[in-house]
């Protein structure tokens, strides 16, 4: 079961912050889930569209330049990166989960993907996109066949992982309060992955360990891969 850092490891450092990113390296993650919105032509590591609940500032992240941006406090002093600033750091070391949260995320990122496997030692194939957006997902398809997308839910679908399917998903990627047995095994029948969020309790870690999914979102990576392994 894989482990993938959640907005970096942002149990031990401000979420989507390079230091989150820096811990999670640290701990060896398979992999590292972030979360980008659109600023001009940059994308921006942020979960939320407006700036109050993660920084110092007020507004939207649209309507804020990313020099404004950069010059807030993301907590303990951090800055909100850019994705292109987290490619970097990262440099290739661990896979990367870009979740897609604005509606203009897309072109940007698939530029960004291939700009990052240019010039810091990443593969196309270490990334996997994600989002709750699944017309984006579509899309994303369409353009870049190659690149992996990882179908997003919150809920459990009447048609379990049918949808993910439709969208020539690489994962459906479920919520762990509305996950069961009979969800993973369908999913696999249909040739998907299944990476689970947000998990960081032993009892969690166990289950769906039990019920064979493939990796989990997990805040503390480090405490998430001791408490796997020891099962
Ligand atoms: O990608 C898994 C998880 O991060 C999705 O929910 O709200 O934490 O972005 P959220
Ligand atoms: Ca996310």
């Amino acid at each position: 079961m894989k482990i993938i850092a959640h907005r970096g490891a942002s149990g031990l450092a401000p979420e989507n912050t390079l230091k989150a990113i820096d811990q999670a390296l640290i701990s060896e993650a398979c992999a590292i889930e972030i979360d980008v919105y659109r600023s001009g032509d940059s994308l921006m590591v942020i979960h939320d569209r407006w700036l109050h609940r993660r920084t110092n500032g007020t507004g939207q992240i649209k309507s804020t330049s990313v020099q404004q941006l950069q010059a807030l406090d993301a907590g303990e002093g951090e800055r909100i990166p850019t994705l292109e600033q987290v490619m970097e750091r990262i440099n290739g070391r661990c896979d990367l989960n870009i979740e897609l949260k604005g509606p203009d995320t897309l072109m940007l990122a698939h530029a960004a993907i291939d700009y990052a496997c240019r010039h810091y030692n990443f593969s196309h194939d270490q990334f996997l996109l994600s989002s709750f957006n699944h017309q984006l997902l579509n899309e994303s398809y369409r353009l870049r066949p190659e690149l992996k997308i990882g179908a997003l839910t919150s809920c459990l679908p009447l048609d379990l992982a049918y949808f993910a399917q439709q969208l020539n998903a690489y994962s459906v990627n479920c919520d762990v309060d509305f996950l069961n047995q009979a969800m993973v095994d369908d999913a696999h029948q249909r040739g998907l992955k299944v990476f689970v969020y947000t998990v960081d309790e032993e009892e969690d870690i166990e289950l769906l360990s039990q019920w064979g999914v493939d990796g989990i979102f997990s805040n503390f990576p480090c405490q998430a891969r001791k408490k796997a392994r020891s099962k």
